[in-house]
């Protein structure tokens, strides 16, 4: 293929990453966002096969082909509740594969292009944040299956023991750039090591609350790694798309730890949350019963109620929960009832984990309202549902400056003439805080798997 054309294929394909980010930013165009994600690395790959440098067809296609029909596979059976987990292993993919290019480009002595120092540099930096990436997220990986413990890892001394692997690391890599010839290899051999264990021992001080961040940042880690070897390997496109994601994924987890009232070096350092469902020590007395309801009681409320809002958080996916919301929805507001969704920015596991819960199940975009936008309206609110969330809607963030959820924003439920719990037991969620609004005289929980309880609430409704 002429340069020229790939060139051209390369900045088509960028357009349309662009395009596809800016389309990702919100519910009703995210699936246009994919379409276009998906025509750009389309155009990437044929024009990459199809590019001079090419040669031997039949094992890259065949690894095309492999890889496909796996990837596939993968995003056909995960659950939304399991997709921090995937994203977390397909981020240690990047890592590898760009510490193997990295070994490649050194020990493949017709690769280089332009000055041999300038290269190595390239190729140091790249295999450093690879090596972090990849050992970071199998660690991520292993953390959120539950395959290992949550529960941050605090040696003494520890971010001592990080900035010697640090510095270690840049000088190996000095000692790596200056050697002759294929010398440097056991240099670069063991700075990969020891980043690795960097990367193992970073993740590895950041409690099982923290790691939908974590992953968020491996993904910004992902995408500088890809950069990187972009400038390894001579092609813009991947400088481009690595820093497109760098950028994003790191914006992102800025987001994510405003949302939460965190500061993202408290995040990345570790120190915070357990394992999920623990119950946390928090500073403040619950005084109160909590009081039990019944699907009747709350079919009678329903039927009473003009104004209701839905605050859905985790559980609710976790039970699949969003179809029998959806039914529901649509029988209260055929009975001229005012139904509105409320949802926080962490809510459930992943940033806009609840948006495409609910899109999945055609529930109206105009009625799905970010949480600054409803939270003043709450007093004036019949009947809050609360399905299957909990530290969002935790009254304790605001009161008990001792809560390790302290200064979060949530959604004030405990302001409506009545507020309906709907969750299993009485653990708490994700941050393993008690919730002080279960104990309130205008709570009342309804025990049962989300999606049993709704589906019993539907069926009496249509009654
Ligand atoms: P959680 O606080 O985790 O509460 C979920 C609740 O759902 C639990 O109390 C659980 O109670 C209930 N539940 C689980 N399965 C259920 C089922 N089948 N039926 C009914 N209820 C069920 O969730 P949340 O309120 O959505 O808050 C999200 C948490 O994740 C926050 O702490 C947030 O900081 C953290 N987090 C989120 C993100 C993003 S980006 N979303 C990122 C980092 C951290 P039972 O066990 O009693 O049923």
């Amino acid at each position: 293929m002429e340069q020229i054309l790939l060139t051209s294929a390369y900045l088509f394909a960028s357009v349309f990453f662009i395009l596809s980010l800016r389309g990702l930013s919100s519910a009703e165009t995210a699936k246009t966002g994919n379409y276009y994600g998906m025509v750009g690395m389309g155009v990437a790959i044929v024009a990459t096969v199809m590019s001079n440098e090419v040669t031997g067809y039949a094992p890259i296609l065949g690894a095309i082909l492999i890889a496909a029909v796996i990837g596939a596979f993968m995003a056909a059976r995960v659950k939304m509740t399991a997709m921090p987990e995937l994203v977390a292993i397909l981020h240690s993919f990047v890592g590898l594969a760009a510490v193997l290019v990295g070994f490649a480009l050194y020990l493949d002595e017709g690769a280089a292009h332009g000055s041999r120092v300038v290269m190595q540099i390239e190729i140091a930096v790249d295999v450093f944040l690879a090596a972090i990436t990849f050992t970071g997220s199998v660690l991520a990986f292993l953390k959120l299956r539950g395959s290992v413990s949550g529960a941050p890892l605090l040696l003494p001394g520890r971010h001592l023991f990080n900035l010697v692997m640090f510095v270690s690391c840049i000088v190996l890599s000095a000692l790596f750039v200056q050697a002759e010839g294929h010398t440097g290899l056991n240099y670069l051999i063991i700075m990969t090591v020891v980043a690795g264990v960097l990367g193992y021992h970073l993740v590895a001080a950041i409690g099982g609350a923290d790691m939908p961040v974590v992953v968020s940042m491996l993904n910004s880690y992902s995408g500088w790694t890809a950069a990187a070897a972009g400038f390894m390997l001579g092609n813009d496109l991947l400088i481009i798309t690595g820093a497109l994601v760098g950028s994003s994924g790191a914006i992102l987890s800025y987001i994510m730890c405003k949302a939460m009232n965190r500061s993202i070096v408290n995040v990345i350092f570790g120190g915070f949350g357990t394992n999920s469902g623990g119950s946390a020590a928090s500073g403040e007395q619950i005084e109160g019963e909590i009081t039990e309801t019944f699907v009747e009681q709350v079919i009678d409320e329903l039927r009473d109620a003009q104004s209701v809002i839905i605050v859905p958080g985790y559980g609710m996916a976790a039970a699949d929960a969003q179809y029998a919301v959806a039914s529901m929805t649509e029988i209260l507001r055929k009975m001229g009832t005012q139904v509105r969704f409320g949802i926080h920015p962490v809510a459930g596991r992943l940033p806009g984990h609840m948006n495409v819960v609910l899109m999945q199940a055609n529930v109206p975009y105009d009625i799905v309202f970010e949480m600054d936008e409803l939270n003043d309206d709450f007093p004036a609110t019949d009947v809050v549902l609360v399905i299957g969330a909990n530290d969002i809607v935790n009254p304790s963030a605001q009161t008990d400056p001792n809560s390790p959820i302290a200064g979060m924003p949530v959604l004030e439920v405990w302001k409506a003439d009545r507020t309906v719990v709907m969750k299993r037991s009485r653990r708490t969620g994700y941050a393993g805080v008690d919730n002080p609004l279960f104990y309130k005289d205008n709570t009342r929980l309804l025990f049962g798997d989300a999606k049993d309880s709704l589906n019993s609430i539907v069926a009496g409704l249509k009654e």
